[in-house]
């Protein structure tokens, strides 16, 4: 077995090895130092502007010549449902006085804003997108597909992998239960808080029923979850929380200090935050949330509910009140340059393989 497949020779990239698009996490360095070190760096664009994702795109084009990605949401078509947004409003209510927070107004410009990012991405020869939470318009895939721009999508489960090979795209992330983050799902099925299909039943069941490259996500952190991977039926790894633990990366130190202390135990899946499920760590708001009598309101509504909370939680050192997004592998985070954690996945990758 080798660490070249269809993945590096189409992403055009040494290692086949994606840093994820981490929304909220990302910075220009670690993109760029993930791209030097021979895999594909991605800048997590899910909540940036045009300004915001063309000045990154133009930093990283500074420090990297080599292929990057740029990672966008997909936008849903869930309704604004005002009784829902008064129910989740008055609850809050006491949270957001404790924490000085005035109520936010709702403001839904995903649409515009992911038809910005395609532009822009368009524009600025971006070499890769990858998205999550659905599919994009057929016109959308065209598009890019026009431009050589090479597409990965997300799945969940078979059914997702199936639907994004059948639309066009280049790549399938199988993202396994054990991913930290957002989970991509977008089926009727897959989106619900269970099933949870973990990684290691995932990819061989999707890489069995696809033609495109199947790329393994969830609780992959060095070169034995690569080369597990690999044998699995997957051309490569999409990793998160050891990208997110490194030095280059935008986590926080409060953050990055709740990772290293927790256990393979201490998250869970959760909507409470957004209206997505995504898995993180278990901690006090999602305790108080789930004795919410209703139903949340679905992303990006709810994101934007308690968007201001988790940001002044976080500033002000609270890690019980912010979303801690994390894997299922926080025992094996290593906190070093994402150089060398590369170095490290592809030497004990080649040592398995030599034997
Ligand atoms: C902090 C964090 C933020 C994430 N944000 C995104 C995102 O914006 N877009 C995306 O496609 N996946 C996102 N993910 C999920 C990753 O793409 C990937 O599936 C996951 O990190 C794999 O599991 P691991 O964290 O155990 O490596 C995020 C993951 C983490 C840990």
């Amino acid at each position: 077995m080798k660490l070249t497949t269809r993945v590096t020779s189409m992403l055009n990239v040494k290692y086949p090895i994606i840093q994820a698009g981490m929304a909220g996490s990302t910075t220009p360095e670690l993109v760029a130092t993930v791209s030097n070190a021979g895999g594909l760096g991605t800048i997590g664009a899910g909540y940036f502007s045009s300004d915001r994702l063309e000045q990154e795109i133009t930093y990283v084009q500074e420090l990297t010549d080599l292929p990057y990605a740029v990672n966008l949401f997909v936008p849903s078509d869930k309704l604004y449902v005002p009784e829902q947004v008064e129910h989740m409003n008055a609850w809050l209510k006491p949270y957001r006085r404790a924490f000085n927070i005035e109520e936010p107004v709702i403001n839904i410009t995903e649409k515009q804003q992911f038809e910005d990012a395609i532009e822009l991405i368009i524009e600025k020869g971006v070499p890769a997108v990858s998205f999550t939470f659905g599919i994009p318009e057929q016109t959308v895939i065209e598009k890019l597909k026009a431009r050589h721009i090479k597409l990965i999508g997300t799945a969940t489960s078979v059914e997702e992998a199936i639907a994004i090979e059948s639309a066009g795209m280049d790549v399938v992330v199988a993202q396994g239960s054990e991913a930290g983050g957002h989970r991509g799902a977008f089926s009727e099925t897959a989106s619900q808080l269970t099933p949870l299909v973990g990684t290691m039943s995932l990819v061989p069941q999707i890489a069995d029923q696809i033609n495109i490259p199947v790329v393994a996500a969830g609780g992959i952190m060095d070169g034995r979850g690569l080369v597990a991977s690999m044998v699995l039926g997957a051309e490569g790894v999409q990793m998160g929380t050891a990208f997110l633990t490194s030095d280059e990366s935008g986590a926080s130190q409060l953050y990055k200090n709740a990772i290293s202390q927790s256990k393979e135990t201490d998250t869970v899946v959760t909507n409470v935050f957004t209206g997505k499920p995504a898995r993180g760590i278990d901690n006090e708001f999602i305790h108080k949330m789930n004795e919410y009598d209703d139903n949340i309101p679905d992303y990006p509504i709810q994101n934007q509910l308690t968007n201001a909370l988790r940001k002044e939680a976080a500033k002000t050192g609270n890690a019980q009140w912010t979303h801690l997004w994390s894997g299922q592998s926080p025992r094996l985070i290593q906190h070093l340059s994402a150089w060398t954690l590369i170095e490290n996945i592809v030497k004990q990758a080649n040592e398995i393989l030599n034997g």
